[in-house]
C-alpha cells in the first residue's frame, strides 16, 4: 500500500536530514502508524475473547516487538532465534506461541522452558513431547484441511503438496494421543494462505475448526478452548488494490462463534491470530539513493540497496512494491527498471515503472517494508543488510539496528579450531 498520508506527512520534511545524518540505505518505521493499526486490531475484535500473536518472522527487531506488547500482543515464533527475540521484548509463557514445522527436540525444549503455547504441526511432535514427559501448559494442533478447503494458490501448499499441519482426517487419532499430555488447555490452528485481501478464507477455516471442536468433544471428551486462525491477512501492495476489511472479518467471526455457542451450548473458544504483514508492513519504507543512471536496452536507475534489503520482488513472481521519488513534484516522467548491485538479473525493485525523472543523489522510497523485508534479507554476493530506523511521533528518529559491516560478514570465520581425525571403519 503506498505509505499512508500520515506517514508521508511525518517523514517527508525530515527525510533529507535523516538521510544525511544516518546515511543511506535504511528501512524507517513509523511508530504512530504502528500504534494506530494495533489499536484498530484490538478495537475491532473487542466483542470476543481474542489475542493477536504478532508473527516475529515478519519483523524480529526486539525494539519494534516491545512496542507491540503495549497493546497486549503476544508473539508467534517459529524458530529458537525468534523465541529469543520475543523474550528480549519481555514475552514470557503464553505470550509466545511456538508454531514450528519439522521440529527438533532442542527447539521444543527451548519453547517448553519458556512455557510457550506449543503448536503441533505434525504427529511426531506429540511423540517427541510424550517421549520427554513434557508438560506444555497449552497445546495447539495445527490442522491442514486438504481438499476440504479450496482457497486457491498458496505457499502453504494444497492437499497433495502441503508440508504443514496434521491431515484433517487424522486429527482425532493425533488429538487422542495428545490427551496423554498434561496440558491445561488445548486449541486448534489453521492457516490457509497468505496475502488474503478478503475475509472469506478465514470463515472457511473457522467453520472447519468449529466442526472439529464439536467432533473432538463428542468423540474424545476433549475441550478445545482456543482457535488460532493463523496469519495471512493481506495488504494492498498495489495502489489500485482495496485494503482488507478487518471489521468485516471480525463481524463474520463473531457471528459464527455466536451461532456455534447457541448450537452447542458451550462457551465459545478464544480467537488467536498470528498476523505479521497486516500489523507492520505498511508502516515501513526502504530509503535508498540513486547511484547511477544507466542506458542499455532499457533505462536503469541503479540504487544503493538491493535484494538483501527487500527480497520479495526477486523471490515471488507477482510481488510488487510501490516506488516513489522524494521531492519530485513537477518533474517529467520516464519508464525505468530500478535495480540494485547484486549479480542477479532479478535484483530489481521495479520493472518498467513510470517514475519522475531521477538523477544521481535522488532519494527513492520502496514502500511496504515494515515486515517481511529486512527479516527475509540475506548476504549473497557480500551485499549486506541495511540499518533500521524508527520515526517517533514527536519527529525524532532513532537507529534501532545498525547496518551490517564487512566484519560481520567474516565473523563466522573467527572460531576455536576444531579438527576431527575419524577412526578408520572396522574391517568387515
Ligand atoms: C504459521 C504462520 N503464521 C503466521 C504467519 C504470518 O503471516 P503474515 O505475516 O502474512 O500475516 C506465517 C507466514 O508465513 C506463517 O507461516
Amino acid at each position: 500500500m503506498p505509505m499512508s498520508t500520515g506517514f508521508a506527512r511525518r517523514l517527508d520534511p525530515v527525510l533529507p536530514e535523516v538521510a544525511r545524518h544516518f546515511g543511506t540505505p535504511f528501512h524507517i518505521y513509523d511508530l504512530q502508524g504502528l500504534r494506530e493499526t494495533c489499536e484498530h486490531f484490538n478495537e475491532t475484535f473487542a466483542a470476543t475473547p481474542y489475542r493477536e500473536y504478532f508473527a516475529v518472522k515478519g519483523q524480529p527487531n526486539p525494539t519494534m516487538l516491545r512496542y507491540l506488547t503495549q497493546y497486549g500482543f503476544g508473539f508467534d515464533c517459529s524458530s529458537p532465534a525468534e523465541i529469543v527475540a520475543a523474550a528480549k521484548a519481555g514475552a514470557r509463557g503464553e505470550d509466545i506461541c511456538f508454531t514450528s514445522n519439522n521440529t527438533s527436540y532442542e527447539e521444543l525444549e527451548i519453547a517448553l522452558r519458556l512455557g510457550a503455547i506449543i503448536t503441533v504441526d505434525d504427529e511426531t511432535v506429540v511423540d517427541k513431547l510424550l517421549a520427554v514427559d513434557a508438560a506444555p501448559r497449552s497445546l495447539c494442533l495445527r490442522v491442514h484441511p486438504g481438499t476440504a478447503a479450496d482457497v486457491g494458490e498458496s505457499y502453504l501448499g494444497d492437499a497433495l503438496s502441503a508440508k504443514f499441519g496434521i491431515r484433517i482426517d487424522r486429527l482425532p487419532e493425533v488429538a487422542a494421543k495428545a490427551t496423554g499430555l498434561p496440558a491445561e488447555s488445548f486449541g486448534l490452528h489453521m492457516m490457509l494462505g497468505s496475502g488474503f485481501l478478503h475475509p472469506d478464507p478465514y470463515f472457511v477455516s473457522l467453520d472447519l475448526l468449529l466442526e472439529q471442536v464439536t467432533r473432538l468433544r463428542d468423540g474424545l471428551g476433549l475441550e478445545i478452548t482456543f482457535l488460532n486462525l493463523g496469519g495471512g491477512i493481506g495488504i494492498p501492495y498495489r495502489p489500485a488494490e482495496r485494503p482488507f476489511d478487518l471489521p468485516a472479518l471480525a463481524k463474520g467471526v463473531v457471528e459464527r462463534l455466536r451461532a456455534w455457542e447457541q448450537r452447542s451450548g458451550r462457551p465459545r473458544p478464544r480467537i488467536l491470530f498470528e498476523s505479521g504483514r497486516y500489523v507492520l508492513t505498511p508502516h515501513g519504507v526502504l530509503v535508498t539513493r540513486v547511484l547511477n543512471r544507466m542506458s542499455k536496452w532499457r533505462e536503469y536507475v541503479g540504487v544503493d540497496a538491493g535484494m538483501s534489503a527487500v527480497v520479495r520482488p526477486a523471490m515471488y513472481a507477482d510481488a510488487y512494491h510501490h516506488i516513489t521519488v522524494h521531492d519530485a513534484d513537477g518533474r517529467s516522467e520516464e519508464t525505468v527498471d530500478v535495480v540494485g548491485s547484486l549479480c542477479e538479473n532479478n535484483d530489481k525493485f521495479g520493472i518498467a515503472r513510470t517514475l519522475p525523472k531521477t538523477t544521481e543523489g535522488d532519494l527513492l522510497l520502496i514502500h511496504d517494508t515494515g515486515a517481511h523485508a529486512l527479516s527475509m534479507g540475506f548476504t549473497y554476493n557480500g551485499r549486506l543488510r541495511p540499518q533500521e530506523l524508527l520515526l517517533h511521533p514527536d519527529g525524532t528518529v532513532e537507529r534501532i539496528r545498525r547496518a551490517e559491516t564487512i566484519d560481520d560478514y567474516f565473523a563466522t570465520l573467527d572460531f576455536a579450531p576444531d579438527r576431527l581425525s575419524p577412526a578408520p571403519a572396522a574391517l568387515m
